[in-house]
């Protein structure tokens, strides 16, 4: 770590992260320099719980309790973004806006970026493995260039490396982006709010996710008034011979603001082995009482992922009384897919839930009028969208606007 400049833009730093300290050396020159730039437009956290955003006159912090870490951002026509560099356990600190940047595509949903209008500035990936056709694109033009993560001074070129997983080594440029950490799915869609920071974009960050939580809402009161009817649904999943309710609580959250009701609340156990006779029946009497499944099984080939394929991993015989199947109510969230191993279920989805919302309504109500995004009908044996560069339309150095969907 090296820090030269001690004055009161770092006492106000200090005082952000919850220090008292008090420096005087170089005051004065710290309060001159200060005046020469203007605060710029701010973003205020309203929803998500895992990050935080600090302004001071030349600098922005961001207190990112995933990684424990806050991160200085030092505008870069200012005195301090010469001298002063932090990589300490605790702090650490970017010049901004940033020139270039690179991520770790490993579950990274880099829709956020597309839409702030950022990607021109990404640089690095360290794979192909993104749901985004605009990405692809830019990388087969040879815009982007896979970066290799065993080799730190490929990742130490760019101004900032942003991660999703943080359970590896960090350099100094790192910066943990974990929208995932959220438990709601507004929540994860605020953290738009932490990129702009990084780009001074904090107006397009508010604007987009504005437009984006007012849809949200909209569609969310719209499902509560059809009050008529509220579906149970289940999302489940199959691995090595046992299915498993899930827990997770922004999709529950999915449902009950899509107007439907969780199975969880009413089950006594989470996991059924499909090999053990009561867990079957057990399983079977649950099924029963299911409006809409959500089959999250984990497949290396989702367009081989069929009805059939459902229908053999449950391994009963008597569909009889399965509502889901009369109803045509069985759904996947791979329909985009990369390369079929990387979803846009958690790239585009993460961004903008407004479109997952709308998908859910449509699964629990059905119109027939609506083309969903994320979600597939099994039941229909709807099939897989295969994402390509070809498919990048608009020029991703613009700002990709939010899909608003038709609402009330
Ligand atoms: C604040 O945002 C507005 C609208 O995008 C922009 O015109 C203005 O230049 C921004 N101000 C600063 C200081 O960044
Ligand atoms: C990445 O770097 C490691 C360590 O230097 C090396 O062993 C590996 O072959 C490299 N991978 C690729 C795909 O170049
Ligand atoms: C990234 O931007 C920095 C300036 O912030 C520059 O020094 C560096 O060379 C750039 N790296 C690449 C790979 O473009
Ligand atoms: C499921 O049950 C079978 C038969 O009892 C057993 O052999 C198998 O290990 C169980 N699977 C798991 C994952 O517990
Ligand atoms: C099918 O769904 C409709 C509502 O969309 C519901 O009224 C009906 O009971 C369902 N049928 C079955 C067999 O569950
Ligand atoms: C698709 O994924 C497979 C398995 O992960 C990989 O070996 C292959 O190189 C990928 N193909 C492309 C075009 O990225
Ligand atoms: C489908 O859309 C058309 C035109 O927008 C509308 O007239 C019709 O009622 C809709 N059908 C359903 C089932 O919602």
């Amino acid at each position: 770590m090296a820090s030269y400049c001690s004055c009161c833009v770092l006492q106000l730093f200090f005082f952000f992260l919850g220090v008292v300290v008090f420096l005087n050396v170089g005051c004065l020159d710290g309060v001159h320099a200060a005046t020469t730039v203007k605060v710029g437009n701010i973003s205020k956290v309203e929803d998500a719980v895992n990050f935080h955003i600090y302004y001071g006159q030349t600098f922005k912090v961001i207190k990112n309790a995933i990684d424990g870490k806050s991160y200085l951002l030092i505008q870069d026509n200012s005195r301090m973004a010469a001298r002063t560099k932090y990589c300490t356990p605790r702090i650490k600190s970017f010049v901004i806006p940033l020139s270039n940047y690179s991520i770790d595509t490993e579950l990274f949903p880099v829709s956020f970026f597309e839409l702030l209008g950022l990607l021109g500035s990404l640089k690095g990936i360290t794979s192909d493995s993104v749901a985004s056709q605009c990405v692809l694109k830019l990388y087969e033009g040879g815009e982007i260039e896979i970066i290799n993560k065993s080799e730190p001074q490929q990742l130490a070129q760019f101004g900032a490396h942003f991660i999703t997983n943080i359970d590896q080594p960090q350099a100094c440029n790192f910066a943990s982006f974990a929208p995932f950490g959220e438990e709601t799915p507004l929540q994860r869609a605020e953290w738009i709010k932490f990129l702009g920071v990084f780009a001074n974009l904090e107006t397009t960050a508010n604007q987009v996710y504005d437009a984006v939580k007012e849809n949200y809402l909209c569609l969310t009161k719209v499902a509560a008034s059809k009050k008529s009817f509220k579906p149970t649904v289940a999302w489940m999943g199959y691995y090595d011979g046992v299915w498993s309710f899930t827990k997770e609580t922004y999709k529950m959250k999915y449902t009950e603001d899509a107007g439907g009701g969780n199975v969880d609340n009413s089950i006594n156990k989470i996991s059924y082995n499909i090999s053990n006779p009561d867990d079957l029946d057990e399983l079977h009497a649950i099924l029963c009482t299911v409006d809409v499944i959500i089959d999250e099984t984990y497949t290396t080939d989702p367009s081989g992922y069929t009805l059939a394929a459902f229908l053999q991993n449950v391994n009963i015989e008597d569909h009889s009384c399965f509502a889901f199947l009369t109803n045509q109510s069985l759904w996947r969230y791979d329909k985009r897919v990369y390369n079929s191993t990387t979803l846009d279920w958690f790239n585009g989805a993460v961004s903008q839930p407004q479109l997952v919302l709308a998908d859910l309504v449509e699964a629990l109500f059905p119109t027939g009028n609506y083309t969903t995004t994320h979600f597939r009908n099994l039941a229909k044996e709807e099939g897989v969208i295969s994402i390509s560069p070809s498919m990048c339309d608009w020029d991703p150095s613009v700002a990709l606007q939010p899909t608003i969907v038709t609402c009330g």
